[in-house]
């Protein structure tokens, strides 16, 4: 089903010379990776967040939280990039400087041929020491799956032995700066901003299409469902990633 683009849409495109692609947890969904708020399918649906993404959860039940994640790790291991993440792949091809900006902590973008997305809320291939140094963690890829709900004990750092924990931003902690100011910079700079599968909800992601905008860009955003952020977008793509995001790259010129 080939999606018919708003003329404004396809022209915007056409002339941009600056893109940003803007993606969350929708932008996985058709690769059978489970969004946050969706109901039933969304992990939060399932699972209590504050039970589990916070600094205080993992300090409490450390292999509740690792044995989640590991879980979520092994999913994505097993997931396939979709037809959306190779469109984004190809935009940076047809659009040279293009730069995506994902709340993901998948490695989908990546494995579909992205370079260098921007991960503003860390990775689930990320793992690190709590140790004092924080520094990266080697953990055994893919590593066991716990199963849903499973529990699984982190393991040591190799080098120092202090619990590993997931490389991902839990609520209540700070984004990491060089990810943010390059995810600000590149928004405040762009022609064209699309925003894909973000309810935008969740500070301070979420002011990334806003900056967009009120710098000039015009902001475009794919999602089956209203969020807040419509309210700043030129159009409203009602559609999913894999649906859309093909005929969006066909309009950018090349
Ligand atoms: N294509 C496009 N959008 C989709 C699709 C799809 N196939 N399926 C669902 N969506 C939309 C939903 O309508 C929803 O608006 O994707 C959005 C997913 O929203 P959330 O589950 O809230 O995920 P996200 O916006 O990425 O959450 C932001 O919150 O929980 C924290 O750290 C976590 O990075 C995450 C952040």
């Amino acid at each position: 089903m080939r999606t018919e683009l708003p003329p404004a849409v396809a022209t915007a495109l056409a002339e941009a010379r600056r893109i940003v692609v803007f993606t969350g947890a929708g932008m996985s969904a058709e690769s059978g990776v489970p969004t946050f708020r969706d109901d039933l399918t969304g992990l939060w649906a399932r699972f209590d967040a504050e039970q589990l993404a916070t600094p205080e959860a993992f300090q409490a039940d450390p292999d509740l939280v690792w044995g989640w994640y590991e879980w979520r790790r092994a999913r994505v291991r097993r997931a396939a990039p979709n037809a959306g993440h190779l469109a984004v792949a190809e935009l940076e091809t047809r659009v040279p400087g293009t730069v995506v900006i994902t709340q993901n902590v998948d490695d989908l973008h990546e494995r579909a041929g992205s370079r260098a997305p921007v991960h503003l809320h860390g990775s689930l291939f990320a793992p690190r020491c709590t140790g004092a140094a924080a520094h990266p963690a080697d953990v055994p890829d893919p590593g066991a799956d716990p199963g849903e709900g499973g529990r699984l004990t982190p393991p040591g750092c190799a080098q120092c032995g202090a619990p590993v924990r997931p490389g991902v931003v839990w609520f209540g902690e700070a984004l990491p700066r060089a990810a943010l100011t390059t995810a600000i910079d590149a928004a405040s700079d762009c022609d064209v901003l699309l925003t894909v599968g973000t309810s935008g909800m969740v500070y301070p992601a979420a002011e990334i299409p806003r900056i967009a905008m009120l710098t000039g860009a015009t902001v475009i955003q794919v999602n089956p469902d209203p969020t807040p952020l419509d309210a700043v977008c030129a159009a409203n793509l009602r559609g999913t990633a894999a649906q859309v995001l093909p005929a969006l790259v066909a309009a950018a010129q090349r």
